[in-house]
């Protein structure tokens, strides 16, 4: 048998499957990026080559990454916005454009959680949820793909939770769980109506992840032990753990995958 000498073989324009997680020359942005989850994210992305905006509600937090970032040799700027603003999340979609010259990578990840049982849920608490958690997504994803048509490219990922797929327990949190499985369908639909214009939108779920989210939560961080018992990885994920599948979604080497939620939990949606 002759040697076949394809992309199989030689690799996609030359590049090894390694190579094709790269993001070398890339321009990125990550919300809610000052701590948790979205912090682990900027580092991965920067780690893999991207430039990366470091946006936050608070600034001091926004800032400290970015510093983080440039000691490790990335480079990086922060800025302070409300994702949940629709006048902010455009200033800050600019300002990452005017910065970076483009924007090839956008991960709208912040958002909150508020434990409240559904009878006892207000119109206001849902709201809150909703208006950072689903519609300040939909804005940010809208104003990210503006710019990634003209470019014919462009990747959007987003935070969604495991809440999307099962309800955790025993905590009662309605409206955040209602918001997720928004994100997911929200991913989806975008996905399918921005396909034929280079516009990847996947989304990751991540299970029960160790952050201020759970840690500083008077409610949840009891519940710990209780929920590592469902999980048949048997311990609750770190911010780490999320890393692998942020730099794949955000590289070449996903570009065939779109609309899909990408789910991290350690197995707990399994049992
Ligand atoms: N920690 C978990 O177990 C877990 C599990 C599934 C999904 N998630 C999701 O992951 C994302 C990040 O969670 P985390 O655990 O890192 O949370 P976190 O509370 O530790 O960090 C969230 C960050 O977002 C910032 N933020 C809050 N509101 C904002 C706003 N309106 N605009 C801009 N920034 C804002 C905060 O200042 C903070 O720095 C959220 O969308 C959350 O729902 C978390």
């Amino acid at each position: 048998m002759p040697v076949q000498r394809d992309d199989v073989y030689s690799g996609i324009r030359g590049q090894s499957v390694l190579e094709r997680f790269r993001l070398d020359g890339k321009a990125a942005v990550v919300t809610g990026a000052g701590q948790g989850i979205g912090r682990a994210f900027a580092h991965a992305l920067g780690e893999a080559g991207a430039r990366v905006a470091v946006i936050d509600l608070d600034r001091g937090r926004a800032e400290d990454v970015a510093k983080e970032l440039a000691d490790k040799g990335i480079e990086s700027m922060a800025g302070q916005a409300d994702a949940a603003g629709p006048a902010s999340i455009e200033e800050f979609v600019n300002e990452v454009v005017r910065r970076f010259g483009q924007l090839d990578i956008a991960v709208n990840n912040a958002g909150i959680n508020l434990n409240s049982a559904a009878e006892d849920t207000t119109p206001e608490e849902w709201d809150m949820v909703h208006n950072l958690n689903v519609r300040g997504v939909f804005l940010a994803c809208r104003q990210q793909a503006r710019v990634m048509f003209p470019q014919g490219y462009g990747k959007i990922i987003n935070t969604a939770s495991m809440a999307s797929i099962i309800v955790p327990h025993p905590q009662k949190q309605v409206s955040y769980n209602v918001s997720k499985g928004a994100v997911v369908t929200l991913t989806r639909t975008l996905a399918a109506e921005w396909a034929d214009r280079g516009i990847r939108v996947n989304c990751i779920s991540p299970g029960i992840i160790r952050t201020a989210l759970i840690d500083q939560s008077p409610e949840l961080a009891p519940l710990v032990g209780q929920w590592v018992a469902t999980i048949p990885a048997g311990r609750i994920g770190e911010v780490t753990d999320l890393q692998g599948a942020i730099v794949y979604l955000a590289s070449p080497a996903s570009d065939y995958m779109t609309g899909h939620n990408l789910v991290i939990e350690g197995g707990q949606t399994l049992w």
